[in-house]
């Protein structure tokens, strides 16, 4: 077998990837980046594969969230304050249900490139090339707009480090105690809606008291003040990833600097495509999305590339069929995974296969079918004996109505009130939080259910 390159990708067959028109200045920037320092270091990835490990084995949970795109235009500290202060949040409400660490995982830093459904746009009769996401190119419906700028790899690496700066300050800097968490989360029950959350929330109120009596402090447990936060994105844009790439000196092995943890996308996935290769030889622990055309074949033959050595938290499948469609794809996959001996981490994103068009007009997404989704996928997993490792949300911590439902429901008529999202719909923080509560009510209810089986 002929060495991993990182410039490998460049002989497969690629999708959904720009074509830069000037390639003199594709390469200025190529060259440019390759020089910047990594965003991330290995130590780190390694570190996140290890807890992803852990989740696979039921010891650990993952939180994976943020923005569908993160945009240039609404960059800014208080969205990336609020958005982590919302998964700590969530974090700590799926902890209680879990009762296991969280591993915390923001879709940020780095999510910039977005694959589309279809090559071309047309409004009013005009056809222009889809927006790519702020890397590639802009959303404006102009034809100047939507060229391919390679520059934008620049900014987007500029404001990837400034935002993992912000999270790393954040993480460390006592902002993420759990008290404080923790009445944030008060503030969210305090209304009569959220009634069915507050005997919760009150439960983790009581054992933080009784941990603050039995002399647990933040002055003893440092782990309550810090959190350990880390970044994804999906790998899509080669170029960037490339010339981020880095040769761990101490290891010899390959780190995509870009971010943690470097997802495959289930419009990339090709076993034979440029994007499985890319990913093949990273220290990074890769995730790969399963959508319903995922065949038992395409699935071997991609675990058999992506975790070669089959070690643990090397690869989370991050199943997202849709709400209905969990029976279906899921019970056949898991299967496919026992008979291969293969370790994974089985994740459920419950946002990309519940994309609708609502009837004011606007892509949205049902609170319900993103619920409904999450509990099929544990339910699958109880029934097959198998471990839920955690779930993946398109979520900010800003007031959008971009999704339907919650407790504050947000309905069809709404949806044009706070649409900022520049790709997918978003849950909004209240929608995240409650669902969080949902999410750890089944958690617990399965744990009540397996204490009871044990002491039977
Ligand atoms: C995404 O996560 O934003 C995405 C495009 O997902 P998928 O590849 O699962 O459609
Ligand atoms: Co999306």
């Amino acid at each position: 077998m002929t060495q991993w390159q990182k410039s490998g990708w460049r002989a497969k067959p690629r999708v959904q990837m720009p074509d830069y028109t000037d390639p003199e200045a594709l390469h200025a920037v190529e060259a440019r980046l390759s020089k910047y320092p990594p965003l991330v270091f290995a130590g780190e990835a390694r570190r996140l594969k290890a807890h992803l490990g852990q989740a696979a084995r039921g010891e650990a949970f993952l939180l994976q969230g943020g923005d569908c795109a993160e945009s240039f235009e609404q960059f800014s500290a208080d969205g990336i304050r609020d958005t982590f202060k919302v998964m700590l949040q969530m974090a700590m409400v799926l902890t209680f249900g879990a009762k296991v660490p969280v591993i915390k995982v923001g879709r940020m830093a780095g999510q910039f490139a977005k694959p589309r459904s279809a090559p071309t746009e047309v409004i009013d009769g005009q056809e222009l090339p889809s927006y790519r996401g702020d890397i590639i190119n802009e959303l404006a419906f102009t034809p100047e707009a939507r060229i391919p700028d390679p520059q934008k790899m620049l900014q987007a690496y500029t404001q990837a480090a400034a935002t993992l700066n912000l999270l790393r300050a954040f993480s460390t800097g006592g902002y993420a105690n759990v008290d404080q968490v923790h009445r944030w989360t008060l503030g969210f029950i305090e209304g009569d809606k959220a009634d069915r959350y507050r005997e919760m929330a009150e439960r983790i109120s009581d054992t933080l008291g009784f941990m603050r009596a039995a002399g647990v402090t933040r002055d003893t447990a440092h782990t309550l003040q810090a959190v350990e936060f880390y970044t994804s994105h999906e790998g899509l844009l080669l170029e960037y990833e490339e010339a981020l790439t880095r040769l761990d000196s101490t290891s010899g092995d390959w780190l995509a600097g870009s971010g943690h943890m470097i997802w495959i996308g289930d419009r990339t996935r090709q076993p034979d495509g440029a994007h499985v290769e890319f990913c093949s030889g990273v220290l990074n622990p890769i995730g790969l999305k399963c959508g319903p055309s995922m065949t038992s074949d395409d699935l071997k033959a991609l675990m058999a590339k992506l975790n070669p050595e089959n070690e643990e938290g090397k690869l989370t499948l991050i199943a997202r069929f849709g709400a209905g469609n969990v029976g279906e794809h899921l019970p056949r996959l898991i299967r496919t995974v026992q008979e291969e001996g293969a370790n994974v981490t089985w994740v459920c994103d419950p946002m990309h296969g519940n994309t609708i068009k609502s009837s004011s007009g606007f892509k949205t997404r049902p609170f319900d079918s993103v619920l409904r989704e999450v509990r099929d996928f544990f339910g699958v997993h109880a029934a097959e004996g198998t471990v839920p490792g955690g779930v993946h949300f398109e979520m900010t911590g800003q007031d959008v109505t971009e999704c339907t439902g919650g407790i504050y429901a947000v309905s069809d008529e709404d949806l044009s009130d706070r649409y900022h999202t520049a790709c997918d719909p978003r849950l909004n923080a209240s929608q995240s939080l409650e669902l969080a509560f949902l999410v750890a009510e089944e958690l617990s209810d399965r744990h009540r259910k397996e204490a009871a089986r044990d002491a039977g």
